[in-house]
């Protein structure tokens, strides 16, 4: 059965996108069988995969509103082990066209239940805030990454990221656990940078990745250009940051299951 890793955060811009794009082109270059899925109607990750998005193609939105069974939403990339589920524009109408169905915010859960086990890795990427959307992939994931940019209030918005997940988990029966808080941005000449790292080290001790990602040019011109700065730079920090990520989370996989 494929992991389900849903990259959440109810911050706007603090690389939830960047890290589901390059941690999935990651576990696929290692071959591993990943499907990501874009659950943002900004449709960031589908841009990030596929330099030009295609006109009319089916998505996640047509998943969620059982308009096509959710496996014929599948779209290939150029990397091999990596399979995307695109979003569009209409996923910002999806909460309405779904309001009479009923336990809503299990549907993705249910939907992916059906291609779970053709996987080794689903990665959701999720808009910013606690939506209908970002409600939806917490439920369905068996555990949640959470990127945090080194800078002001990022503590007090991990505490308010638990308090919102502990409700959300208890009120849904969700079985999602938290995999750990991943320092992204991070900036070691930065004095700033390198104090709210060592805060949330000492606060959140054994919950943060040991990989960290740092601030880099290329991981934001890679994605402009619709690439993972791990297939156009593999040597960059940046990818080294994303491989390291990818092959903790595969460790602590094969551990778990001994
Ligand atoms: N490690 C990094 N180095 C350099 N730029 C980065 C890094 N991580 C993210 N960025 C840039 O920061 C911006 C925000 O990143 P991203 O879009 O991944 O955030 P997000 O949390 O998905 O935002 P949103 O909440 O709007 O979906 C983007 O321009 C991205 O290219
Ligand atoms: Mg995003």
């Amino acid at each position: 059965m494929g992991k389900i890793i849903c990259i959440s955060s109810q911050k706007g811009g603090v690389g939830k996108t960047i890290t589901a794009v390059n941690l999935s082109t990651a576990l696929a270059i290692a071959e591993k069988k990943t499907l990501l899925l874009d659950m943002d109607f900004q449709g960031h990750a589908t841009g990030a995969i596929t330099a030009e998005g295609k006109k009319g193609e089916k998505g996640i939105y047509d998943a969620l509103t059982r308009t096509i069974p959710v496996a014929e939403t599948i779209k290939g990339s150029e990397i091999e082990y990596l399979k995307l589920i695109p979003a569009d524009i209409r996923l910002l109408g999806v909460e309405h066209d779904l309001r009479s169905h009923n336990d809503r915010e299990h549907i993705l859960d249910r939907l992916l239940n059906d291609i779970r086990k053709e996987f080794d890795f689903i990665i959701i990427d999720s808009p910013p805030s606690f939506s209908f959307l970002s409600v939806n992939g917490i439920i369905a994931a068996d555990f949640l990454v959470l990127p945090l940019q080194c800078e002001y209030f990022a503590l007090e918005s991990l505490g308010q990221f638990f308090t919102v997940f502990r409700g959300l988990k208890k009120k849904y029966k969700a079985r999602t656990e938290i995999g750990g808080i991943l320092l992204n941005m991070f900036d070691p000449h930065e004095a700033l940078s390198v104090r709210i790292a060592g805060e949330v080290m000492k606060s959140f001790n054994g919950m943060v990745y040991r990989s960290v990602i740092p601030r880099c040019r290329g991981i934001k011109e890679s994605a402009c250009h619709g690439k993972s700065i791990i297939l156009t730079d593999i040597s960059s920090d940046g990818s080294k940051g994303f491989i390291s990520l990818a092959r903790e989370i595969i460790g602590t996989m094969y551990c778990n299951e001994e």
